[in-house]
């Protein structure tokens, strides 16, 4: 049975004990009465009558049901994706951050991309080691115990694989940001400082490189120079708080801040220490980039500034005119974001976006324009990055004007969405 109550709006069940909430309810609806007529009508916000659902009517899930909390059903959508036709295989694969869904800077870690060689190996830590050898006065062997009763450190990073963006040097080629751009995740890594387990091997003089090795079938290595390896690096053994999942490298990654994502080795086994670069395959045939004049640059490791607009984007159209959000995201591997632009005119006129702190260096930075209200006519969105050695992102044909149009990798151009009257938004190029 249910009654009308005397606020004619809402429904309330017979039931004295839900007076207050009732009464609470009534006030609720009178604030958005008051608000319709500014920010919230702008919006399409108005003021209407407040429904008793069944959810509220009935007990909800108990605290046994769900030990390990999913997100809503209603976010089901909200999951990594892949492009069928990018890699020859299932395990040597990508898929992509729904970055059109985030918000704030943090990835949750169920939606990490991940990029596997040799697909996600399922790692038992009992049985995994990590081994420092090489150029060292002690060898040394780390199970995975050992690496949880040494000094920690916890830290915002964001990584981006070097392939971000590589379907898109020519042409704008996959309409959503998710494929776009979706090869960056951003978490907070907790473990040990790379430094601190180099230190312990003791480093001969002339050692400048170190090798680090992947537990995966495909043994995947790189080479990092010394400099790196004893600044930010962290073997990490937890991230966003829990311990890593098993796609980013369970249980023990390798963290090298703002350098491209192919180095931070997951299901690390092995760091050798050496005097010179390993020349392994993905430092000679793979993450290189083919210049103009034929030549390929190599170890090109800094993931240069860049951002983009993540709301509105081809999987968020704009729902009608009047306020709306436009936010994004902007990084540098070489160090703070220090200012986000934002242009309607495909970058003839440029508007200061605000930056949503903490703005941390090599970690991923959301930035929104403020009091933006769509007026329903045409735009060319772009948003365009600086950082504080006072790099600003480029747009493609200035990027392309000193690299061709044959790289894959290190593609971090300025990215346009044509936002049609209808509100839908297409990735296009301009120029
Ligand atoms: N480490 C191992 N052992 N095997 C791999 O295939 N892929 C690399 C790197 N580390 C890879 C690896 C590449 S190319 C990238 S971009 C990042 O891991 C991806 O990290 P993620 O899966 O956490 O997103
Ligand atoms: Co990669």
């Amino acid at each position: 049975m249910r009654k009308k109550s005397s606020n004619s709006d809402i429904n309330v069940p017979e039931n004295e004990g839900l007076d207050r909430r009732s009464f609470l309810r009534a006030g609720l609806a009178g604030s958005t009465a008051l608000a319709a007529g500014g920010l919230a009508g702008a919006s399409g916000a108005k003021a209407a009558g407040l429904d008793i659902p069944i959810w509220s009517q009935q007990l909800g899930i108990d605290v046994d049901a769900l030990p390990y909390g999913k997100p809503s059903v209603y976010e089901s959508g909200v999951v990594r994706r892949s492009v069928d036709w990018l890699t020859a295989t299932r395990e040597s694969s990508i898929n992509f951050t729904p970055l059109y869904a985030l918000d704030g800077f943090v990835t949750p870690n169920g939606i990490c991309f991940e990029r596997h060689h040799g697909g996600a190996a399922e790692v038992d830590p009992a049985q995994h080691h990590l081994m420092i050898n090489g150029m060292v006065d002690r060898p040394l062997l780390f199970s995975v115990e050992d690496l949880l009763r040494l000094p920690r450190v916890s830290r915002f990073f964001f990584l981006e694989c070097a392939a971000n963006g590589g379907m898109e040097w020519r042409n704008a080629q996959l309409n959503g940001v998710q494929y776009t751009h979706g090869m960056v995740h951003c978490v907070q890594y907790t473990g040990v400082p790379l430094k601190l387990l180099l230190e312990e091997a003791g480093v001969k003089p002339k050692a400048d490189w170190i090798m680090v090795e992947g537990g995966d079938s495909a043994g995947m290595n790189r080479s990092i120079p010394m400099a790196k390896a004893l600044d930010d690096c962290i073997v990490a053994l937890f991230m966003n708080g829990e311990r890593l999942r098993v796609e980013q490298g369970y249980p023990v990654r390798l963290v090298v801040p703002g350098f491209e994502g192919n180095m931070w080795v997951k299901w690390l086994r092995r760091i050798e220490v050496g005097d010179g670069a390993w020349q392994a395959r993905e430092e000679t045939s793979k993450y290189t980039d083919l210049m103009p004049d034929g030549r390929a640059r190599r170890f090109t490791w800094e993931m240069d500034c860049k951002s983009v607009i993540t709301n509105p984007c081809p999987e968020n159209p704009i729902p009608g005119k009047g306020a709306n959000v436009l936010t994004g995201l902007a990084w540098s591997g070489r160090g703070t974001v220090t200012r986000v632009d934002v242009s309607m005119d495909g970058g003839r006129n440029w508007l200061e976006a605000r930056l949503e702190g903490p703005v941390m260096p090599k970690c991923l930075t959301r930035f929104y324009l403020d009091g933006w209200e769509w007026d329903g006519s045409e735009v060319y969105l772009q948003s365009r990055a600086m950082d504080d050695t006072g790099y600003v992102q480029p747009q493609m044909v200035e990027l392309q004007k000193v690299r061709g149009v044959n790289s894959i990798y290190h593609n971090n151009a300025i990215q346009t969405w044509h936002v049609l009257k209808s509100g839908e938004v297409e990735n296009v190029r301009l120029g």
